[in-house]
């Protein structure tokens, strides 16, 4: 039986598609075909991305800066969004924030950002909009975790391990809660990726160390990782739901 890798008109809504691996998910899903929707709280790095998928032929993307940290904000985007494009059948949330501060040191102000931005504005974008991929019965979610979900971040502190451990357990929990509405909901583990989040707080010799601690020889480029996401949310992927894909290189196997 053919299967369809094509997205072509479905709705897409992608969160952190500013930077680094989410803007690069922008780019794969409106190449194969989706309409989208962009939401990061950097302005600026959004409208980059607006006038790159432009120029790749991908259409105009509706794109909403705000802080996902703020309920308000996460209902006003998810609003917009789906009167903007008519429905949602792909959810990619990819934004998040790193801080490396050891453990001892963490105050439980940032404690709690990273746990707001990372754990808790993936829940309010499911709970937002899982209520409307239940009625037109079918969706599929993809939460960007990471190796630090699986095993033990690499670069970022305590609460960075934490919360994204917290996010695959949400996608399991919503994968086996919605599966019976046609709903699909996975998790996407990354290794360390040549992103802003990781360059702009890593010495170049660290770099370089955890280069040549990956089994593979090399961190991973966004367009690497978009392009597993782009597998994910296709119907190529449709028996996946509930699971957690490592691309890491061969740094961690479990
Ligand atoms: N780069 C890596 O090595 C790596 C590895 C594993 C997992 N990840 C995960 O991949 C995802 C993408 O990270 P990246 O490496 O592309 O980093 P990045 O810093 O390049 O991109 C993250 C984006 O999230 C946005 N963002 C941050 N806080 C926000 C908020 N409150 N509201 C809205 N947008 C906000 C940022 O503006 C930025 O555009 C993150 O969830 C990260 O934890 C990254």
């Amino acid at each position: 039986m053919a299967w369809q890798i094509d997205l072509s008109g479905r709705g897409a809504l992608v969160t952190g598609a500013a930077s680094g691996i989410g803007k690069a998910i922008a780019l794969q899903l409106g190449s194969m075909g989706a309409r989208l929707a962009l939401l990061d709280i950097n302005e600026e790095g959004l409208e980059a991305t607006r006038r790159e998928v432009l120029a790749q032929g991908s259409g105009e993307p509706f794109c909403m800066p705000g802080d996902l940290a703020l309920e308000r904000h996460v209902v006003r985007a998810v609003d917009s969004s789906l009167h903007q494009l008519g429905e949602i059948q792909i959810l990619v949330n990819s934004h998040g924030i790193l801080r490396r501060t050891p453990f001892t040191a963490i105050q439980s102000d940032e404690w709690d950002l990273v746990m707001g931005v990372n754990l808790r504005a993936c829940f309010l974008l499911c709970k937002n909009v899982l209520p409307h991929m239940r009625e037109r019965r079918g969706g599929v979610i993809v939460n960007v975790a990471s190796l630090a979900g699986r095993s033990c971040s690499l670069l970022g502190g305590a609460h960075y391990t934490v919360a994204k451990h917290g996010l695959v357990g949400l996608s399991r929990h919503l994968a086996r809660e919605f599966a019976p509405s046609g709903i699909r909901v996975n998790a996407f583990c990354p290794g360390a990726t040549m992103t802003p989040m990781v360059t702009e707080c890593t010495p170049q010799d660290e770099l370089e160390r955890l280069s040549a601690s990956i089994p593979r020889g090399r961190i991973a480029t966004p367009e690497e990782q978009a392009r597993v996401v782009g597998f994910l949310v296709s119907d190529a992927a449709v028996n996946i739901t509930g699971a957690c894909i490592d691309s890491n290189g061969g740094t961690i196997m479990l």
